[in-house]
């Protein structure tokens, strides 16, 4: 598949060295498939599922799991007890601590420990020194706020075996907690919504010391891993140790110093037909089932942070990144879980309507999804959301894990990459060129090749002769730079990053205590170890403006291979025996890991020069739930074909639901040459990812959008330019998520969550609040799309005013030439744009708006908001900032525009932007599908901040399907100020 060029050394070394892993070279797309695991080649994930299918095929089946009825306190909202597992016949049992917490959010917890690892009672195999705790700090990391106890939760009834308690608001939630065996319903209004343990898979794996026997005859030939997995069909128990203990993969063996230890459990969605979430997979938005049948996937989805290029669609395989919150949805109503565990983690879905217990239903729907959550280890901790919509969720999950940082605005302008620019004369000639071609953009990428030899924070002396002349070149236009910064730090001497690495002993170690070496882009590497916070220390004073030179206020930073990707370790990542800060090993937090350097990072480029008080900008490759606090991400190697563009729906969709919404693809593909239509069509959907950049990879032919040719150059500057006249409305879609956890791009079940006929809708989305439905071309020489329209409003082409003939629930087939990217108003909605085409999201900083109103069905009321701020400091949190929401009222034939906060005027004292941003005010209002009785009127009445004016107004009549519409010149108003037009 790919032809290596002459750069790509590296490239091609990281090729041999993977195929040198697998026993046979694959053809390309296959090759990482057979890299990464299965779960029959995972002990944990087969031991578990194995252990379900035997409790799901006896109808005797009894979890072992009980709750001690005498151990079990509620106080404060918080339930606390002991579960005790039966290990054999003689009646032996475990002790496993027990927190249910009822959050004060209306949110439950339930968390379960061993309490011989608490008190450190166990004994590591291989003279370990890896800790003996389950994994407890997830907590810290990823959980922010949203978990006061909820003091009014009470006990409702109790006996003997079991506990109900009523929590949430108005007391509307309950849980029943079951003591033999233990199982958790969580009903709301009365009915069941979600069950744990219901189907009795609770599996707890305790610690247990390692008694040698003989080892299993092997057949002639048979490897290791056949070997287990014809054991594991034999005898499907937790008996059978053939996967406790060593286990070897793709050659390397993982030494597993405290044997089994997984955590999982089955999580019922009662009546739930839909589950989303638990990113990152190309798949698509409304997960799959994962247990085999016609169109059904044979694997669970797994979550395993991984270096997987040239990833295969349509498939539960990890990815780069891991989010564990899961989201059901049926007709109206919507509940969730988040299962917060960083180890590796697989999740079996089934549905189905053979519901245990069908009387318990209490629901219209007979299919209910069953999932089964498989960790490797760690603490069993599951967060229960109620809902009841969607945006209950998120908003509960963004409580919990915080919300999409404020980002730097430019950041959500184009961003022009690839692998790699290769000098700053190269950088500055594309910078020339976007203006040539008057393509605005914001950002230019550096990948890895302009360092020394890929020794982070270093120049390649030849090639990047002066990075301050460049960066100064692109600020004079407002822009910035992004360089690589990669977490492995290359194993060599006389680089001082590496000397002090070692010496202040802040990199990761390996299973015997000493740092650990492996392989990535530099050869010999060490990695940072983030999670240490002396490590995060050092980190952030390489970033320093007189540390990192060459380095300038625009400049700002892209973490890459932070899974980590490890040339040479199991399935390109590190040992899971491996040790981080405070002897935790890396199986317990490896989906972490991308994270807690990203953070690093993040705060590093806070403290870059004292007193610059600046949002920072980090892309990342790997995540876990938080990330979206500290950055953005996009979903890694995709490939230059029709399907990789369209997956790239699906996927960014679920990142927004599941709380990281900044989020884009690699516009173009990065493998792989696109052809000019593909190009073309991806640039028109990337206008619509929250994060736009293209990408390409170094094999891959130069493709900045200039260089494609007519038509497709004039088309792509369009889309450049659509992008970027709708950047108000997308900050304020951004200032949403940022608020209360809304995704930036909503699917349909998010937006019409009574639709069903829009539950596995996932090709088109809805941006922010503006009422803009977006369904782009994702099919070669297509030029027409079906667009799904999920109510009775009015929806208008935005180009045109078409009003579509529309019928609820309907597919309606609209044109979509080349030229043109699908994009509809929905009636009622009032968005911001800014319509002067700039060079860059700086230099329209000071323009004036244009106003849309997209009048809803029969000249209903319209209404929208427009946030802005300095767009890069700190300020709006002291209230430096406008919200607006504007107010058309068709009756009173008015539009108006009020603080959308009920901030009275003069109540925040101007700082220097809001100073500046008075001379910034409404130049056009556009009404889409005015009364035709409007026709002939020439003015309209202006009245603000104590003044009345006349503007002048141009009313154009309907015709042939058009909508009439109006616009009004010269506004005249503030765009901060309290104002009505009266039409
Ligand atoms: C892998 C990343 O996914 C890709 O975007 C980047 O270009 C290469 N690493 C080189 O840094």
């Amino acid at each position: 598949m790919h032809v290596p060029g002459p750069l790509s050394s590296k490239w091609t070394a990281y090729l041999g060295l993977l195929s040198a892993l697998s026993a046979a070279f694959a053809p390309a797309v296959a090759v990482k498939e057979h890299d990464f695991k299965k779960c029959h080649q995972s002990g944990f994930c087969s031991r578990n599922r194995a252990f379900a299918d035997h409790a799901l095929a006896s109808s005797s089946w009894q979890s072992p799991y009980n709750i001690a009825p005498e151990s079990g306190s509620f106080r404060d909202g918080q339930y606390k007890g002991v579960i005790l597992k039966t290990i054999n016949d003689n009646g032996e049992t475990v002790r496993l601590p027990i927190t249910i917490s009822f959050l004060e959010s209306g949110t439950a917890r339930v968390t379960v420990d061993e309490e011989k690892r608490q008190k450190g009672e166990i004994e590591l195999r291989h003279g370990s020194k890896a800790r003996k705790e389950r994994y407890n700090e997830a907590e810290r990391w990823v959980i922010v706020g949203g978990t006061t106890l909820d003091k009014a939760a009470k006990v409702d009834y109790e006996d003997k075996s079991q506990l109900t308690v009523k929590y949430g608001p108005s007391a509307k939630f309950e849980a029943t907690i079951k003591f033999f065996p233990f199982s958790i319903d969580f009903k709301r209004d009365g009915s069941s919504q979600i069950k744990l343990n219901d189907q009795g898979l609770l599996n707890i794996e305790h610690w247990r010391p390692k008694v040698e026997k003989p080892a299993p005859e092997k057949k002639e030939g048979e490897s290791d891993e056949e070997n287990k997995t014809e054991e594991t069909k034999e005898e499907p128990k937790a008996e059978n140790e053939s996967t406790w203990w060593d286990e070897t993969f793709g050659g390397n063996t993982d030494t597993k110093p405290r044997g089994p230890e997984s955590v999982a459990l089955d999580i019922s969605f009662v009546g739930y037909e839909h589950v989303y979430g638990i990113p990152s997979h190309a798949s698509p938005l409304s997960l799959k089932q994962t247990r085999g049948g016609d169109g059904n996937y044979q694997e669970p989805y797994r979550l395993y942070n991984a270096d997987v290029f040239e990833y295969i669609l349509d498939s539960p395989m990890t990815l780069y990144g891991s989010i564990p919150f899961m989201q059901a949805h049926r007709k109206d109503s919507a509940v969730g879980v988040f299962w917060l565990n960083a180890a590796e983690t697989w999740v079996d879905i089934t549905k189905g309507k053979d519901y245990k217990n069908p009387l318990s239903l209490g629901t219209k729907s007979k299919t209910s999804t069953h999932t089964h959550w498989i960790s490797e280890s760690g603490l069993l901790d599951v967060f229960v959301f109620l809902g009841p919509t969607p945006k209950d969720l998120t908003a509960k999950y963004g409580e919990l894990t915080g919300t999409t940082a404020m980002p730097q605005e430019f950041s959500l302008g184009y961003h022009q990459c690839r692998w790699n620019y290769v000098s700053d004369d190269d950088v500055k000639d594309v910078d020339r060129k976007m203006d040539k071609f008057k393509m605005p953009y914001d950002v230019i990428w550096l990948d890895i090749e302009y360092t020394d030899e890929k020794k982070y924070f270093t120049w390649d002396k030849h090639s990047f002769t002066d990075p301050i002349g460049m960066g100064k070149q692109l600020d004079s236009h407002g822009r910035k730079l992004v360089t690589i910064i990669d977490p492995h730090i290359k194993n060599v001497d006389n680089y001082p990053v590496v000397a002090e690495l070692k010496s202040k002993d802040l990199a990761v170690k390996n299973k015997d205590g000493n740092i650990f070496e492996g392989w990535c882009w530099p050869g010999s590497s060490h990695w940072i170890d983030a999670f240490s916070p002396a490590a995060r220390e050092w980190w952030a004073s390489l970033f320093k403006y007189d540390a990192f030179k060459g380095t300038m206020e625009n400049t700002w930073i892209w973490n890459d291979m932070n899974e980590p990707s490890v040339f040479n370790g199991p399935e390109t990542t590190m040992p899971k025996d491996n040790l981080h800060a405070g002897n935790w090993e890396h199986r317990d937090v490896h989906n972490l890991n991308g994270m807690t350097f990203q953070n690093a990072t993040y705060h590093a480029l806070t403290s870059r020069k004292p007193g610059e008080l600046r949002r920072p900008f980090v892309l990342t490759r790997a995540f876990f739930a938080g990330s979206q606090r500290v950055g953005a991400m996009w979903t890694g190697d995709n490939q230059a074909a029709w399907d990789h563009l369209a997956a790239s729906i699906p996927m960014v969709l679920s990142q927004g639901i599941a709380g990281f919404p900044f989020a884009g693809a690699d516009v173009g593909g990065f493998f792989g040459n696109p052809e000019k239509e593909l190009l073309t069509r991806w640039y028109q959907a990337g206008a619509f990812y929250p994060f736009f950049r293209g990408h390409a990879h170094i094999d891959a032919r130069r493709r900045e959008p200039y260089l494609v040719g007519e038509p497709y150059t004039t088309i792509i500057a369009a889309a450049l330019r659509l992008r970027y006249s709708l950047l108000p409305s997308w900050y304020t879609a951004f200032r949403h998520a940022h608020i209360d956890g809304t995704p930036i791009v909503k699917p349909m079940f998010y937006t019409h969550p009574s639709e069903e006929a829009g539950f596995a809708v996932d090709d088109q989305f809805f941006v922010g609040n503006t009422g803009l439905l977006a369904k782009p071309v994702t099919e070669k020489d297509k030029t027409t799309v079906d667009v799904w329209i999920p109510d009775a409003e009015v929806y208008y082409d935005y180009f045109t005013y078409y009003i579509i003939p529309t019928a609820k629930g309907k597919n309606v087939t609209l044109d979509a030439p080349m030229e043109k990217v699908p994009l509809l108003m929905r009636g009622g909605h009032v968005f911001a744009r800014r319509d002067v085409p700039r060079r860059s999201s700086a230099l329209m900083k000071w323009d004036d708006y244009t106003l849309v109103v997209a009048v809803g069905r029969d000249g209903r009321k319209a209404e929208g908001d427009l946030y802005v701020d300095d767009g890069d400091s700190y300020q709006y949190q002291s209230g430096q900032y406008i919200h607006r929401r504007f107010i058309f009222d068709g009756a009173a034939k008015s539009l108006s525009s009020v603080d959308a906060e009920g901030r009275e005027p003069g109540s925040v004292a101007e700082g220097e932007w809001l100073k500046r941003m008075r001379g910034v005010g409404v130049d056009r209002i556009v009404l889409v599908g005015v009364p035709e009785s409007w026709v002939g009127k020439k003015s309209v009445k202006v009245e603000s901040e104590g003044n009345v004016w006349e503007a002048k107004m141009e009313v154009t009549p309907a015709a042939e399907g058009r909508a009439a519409f109006a616009v009004v010149r010269k506004v005249g108003v503030r765009i901060g100020a309290d104002w009505r037009v009266v039409f």
